[in-house]
């Protein structure tokens, strides 16, 4: 039996190379093309996040592209995803990189690989894990040795990985970015790029066409590209083709035309309009595109969410977070369904290439399981013992999320008033003080938020000995531009009246842990002996069940409701600002959701919950909403 099954493995591997020659994929600079096993070939790529996806739907999403007709995907790696803490890594389901890169080979997509260390990708800090901050004036993106020290240890762990999954080494990776849009940092560190141009080449070899993305303008690829690193574009619809492609020749004259970024949408802040560019707009600048012979990537093919908390943010002129969808208006949703953009685009793609018979796959089945009923389970303060059973940190003055090597999500600061406030005092923070909201509290009483770059006063009242509560939540790190060192927390002093508040006890919140373990549902408050008050102000943890019939994906609406965090079954949806919007539902996927169990959901409100504290599940999205909070 052994001996039988290893025989077609031992005729494939000894067989190929003699019959078909060895695999190459290279750059005719003659040509102008790439030269795959020596033939002219161009590229038609969707970009595709792994990590904004169950692992369960990657294949489908996968199929669903290579039904479009495209031959390759070009994936991100997001470095924050895998190594939490420095020298831990994480691999494992949804962060299964190599199993994904398995099923783009079985379903015949080539790959091209941008591993960054730095992504943007409107990702968390742009993908670079956020305890490089521990030490506090990193040169992110640039020669200084404790950043290289850091990206040397992770490469060591990534490339090894992607070099036998090379093309040239019978895999199915066709080229590797080095850095991202890198012209666009400050910084224009060639050192930093000539440093990680040697390390690619350290662990991938020779052969492999390494390669550069840039804004289509001079003063973006005067900085971003690097000899021997081939030098490419990104531009989108309304983008001129013709001049985009000239400014590329300025830095690469020979070899294939390549827009590693065509926009077939584009991304969503909270409090702006919904982002949407028409499908005929799309095909039209991609047919023009392909006549010009060149090769494309199209950003994004399929967006997905930022579970979690791993959205990240821009700084224009102000802090700007991004939503929880990155449903990107893209040829496939945030759910994987194609749209009509995905079948204008399939139908230029088949004027230039053949494309996959037989349709494209359907939409995945999608209920309204309706309302859902929740209950109150307490004021997160009266639940600190499990949310931060670890000892909190006393301190004169505020420390950051950094220094607590706490990460991500939420912690409370608070101190005990030194006298009475009978009188409305503001709360005040320094000028960009709050990373990023602060949601104030007295004596259990709610009294409002602070809020980066906007609120900065909040008017209190209480007693001597009472406690000042101010719950920090982290709304995502910068990922563009020149301020991504992104420290969370309290970064500043508050002042109460002229007095600068001192005596701090600082708690890490950990609310992911006892949520996935199936807290609060698997003990019922009498046994906690929590009394439950029943003010709907301030942050408070809410919990409900629901049962199911059928399994699909559904899209959870939060009416009323005002700002926070969304558990379904300990699987952490992500964020909720219906009042913000524009995005109104929450994308749930079915393979979260259970027929043979009762579903959990738990809800951390912020703010102000609904009179009525009812949750439904509908079965389209509103990603749309108007902006009333404003
Ligand atoms: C990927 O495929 C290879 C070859 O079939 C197999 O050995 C490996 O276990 C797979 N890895 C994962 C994570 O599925
Ligand atoms: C596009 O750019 C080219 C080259 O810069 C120019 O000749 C042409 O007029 C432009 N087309 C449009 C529609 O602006
Ligand atoms: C806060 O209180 C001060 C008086 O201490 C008052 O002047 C101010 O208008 C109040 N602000 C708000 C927003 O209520
Ligand atoms: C708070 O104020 C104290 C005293 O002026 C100062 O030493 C400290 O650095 C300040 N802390 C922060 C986080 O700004
Ligand atoms: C919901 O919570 C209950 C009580 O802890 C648990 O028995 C059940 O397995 C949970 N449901 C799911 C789908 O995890
Ligand atoms: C949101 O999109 C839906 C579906 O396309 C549309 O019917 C609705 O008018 C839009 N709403 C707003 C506020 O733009």
């Amino acid at each position: 039996m052994a001996a039988g099954a290893l025989w077609p493995v031992l005729v494939l591997v000894s067989l190929c190379p003699l019959v078909w020659g060895n695999p190459s994929f290279t750059i005719d600079y003659e040509k102008d093309c790439f030269l795959k096993d020596g033939k002219c070939f161009r590229y038609i790529s969707g970009s595709i996040h792994y990590s904004r996806i169950p692992s369960s739907y990657w294949k489908d999403r996968l199929l669903k592209m290579y039904m479009t007709g495209l031959n390759a995907v070009q994936i991100y790696v997001p470095w924050n995803f895998h190594e939490p803490q420095p020298g831990v890594y994480n691999f494992r389901g949804d962060h299964d990189l190599e199993q994904f890169l398995n099923l783009t080979m079985e379903l015949g997509l080539l790959v091209i690989m941008r591993p960054g260390p730095y992504i943007c990708a409107e990702w968390d800090m742009g993908g670079l894990p956020a305890w490089l901050l521990n030490k506090k004036d990193i040169g992110l993106r640039t020669s200084d040795p404790d950043y290289l020290k850091a990206v040397d240890s992770w490469l060591s762990v990534l490339l090894p990985k992607l070099r036998p999954r090379l093309y040239n080494n019978g895999g199915n990776i066709i080229s590797v970015q080095v850095e991202n849009e890198y012209g666009s940092f400050h910084a224009c560190d060639y050192g930093y790029m000539r440093h990680l141009h040697a390390m690619f080449r350290l662990y991938l070899g020779d052969e492999v066409v390494l390669f550069t993305t840039d804004g289509n303008a001079d003063y973006f690829l005067k900085c971003g590209t690097l000899q021997d690193l081939y030098a490419t574009v990104d531009f989108g619809p309304v983008d001129n083709v013709t001049k985009a492609f000239e400014a590329m020749r300025r830095y690469q004259p020979r070899g294939p035309l390549v827009n590693s970024e065509y926009y077939t949408g584009w991304l969503d802040y909270w409090g702006d309009k919904h982002a949407e560019t028409p499908a005929d707009r799309v095909s039209q600048g991609l047919q023009a595109i392909l006549e010009s012979g060149a090769s494309v990537n199209m950003y994004m093919f399929e967006g997905g969410s930022n579970f979690g908390y791993w959205n990240g943010a821009d700084f224009p002129k102000v802090y700007k977070p991004i939503t929880t969808s990155y449903d990107y208006d893209a040829p496939l949703t945030e759910a994987g369904d194609p749209t009509d953009k995905l079948l204008a685009i399939r139908s230029v793609i088949s004027k230039f290439q053949p494309v996959p018979e037989g349709p494209v796959p359907p939409p995945t089945r999608k209920f309204a399981y309706g309302l859902v009923t929740l209950n109150k389970v307490g004021d997160l303060v009266d639940l600190l013992d499990i949310l931060s059973p670890t000892n909190p940190f006393v301190t004169q003055f505020p420390i950051t999320f950094e220094d607590a090597k706490q990460y991500f999500g939420f912690m409370l600061y608070r101190t005990r008033l030194l006298g009475d406030v009978p009188d409305q005092t503001p709360l005040a923070a320094t000028v960009n003080g709050i990373h990023d909201r602060g949601y104030v509290s007295v004596n259990g009483h709610f009294y409002g938020v602070l809020e980066r770059d906007s609120l900065k006063v909040v008017n209190v009242t209480g007693k001597e000995g009472q406690w000042l509560d101010v719950l920090v939540e982290n709304m995502g790190r910068i990922n563009y531009g020149n301020d991504l060192n992104d420290f969370k927390g309290l970064i500043g002093n508050l002042t109460l009246g002229p007095d600068l508040l001192e005596n701090w006890v600082i708690y890490s919140l950990n609310l992911d842990g006892p949520i996935s373990q199936g807290w609060p549902h698997t003990m019922d408050n009498h046994i906690l002996g929590i009394p439950v008050i029943e003010s709907r102000t301030g942050p408070a943890i809410y919990s409900g069940t629901f049962t199911i019939t059928d399994i699909g994906d559904t899209y959870l609406k939060l009416p009323k409701w005002t700002k926070g965090q969304v558990w379904i079954n300990g699987f952490n949806l992500g964020r909720y600002w219906p009042v913000k919007g524009p995005q109104v539902t929450l994308y749930v996927p079915g393979t979260i959701l259970s027929t043979s169990q009762i579903n959990n959901i738990t809800l951390l409100e912020l703010e102000t919950a609904p009179e009525k504290p009812l949750v439904m599940f509908l079965d389209k999205p509103i990603l749309n909403g108007t902006n009333v909070g404003k």
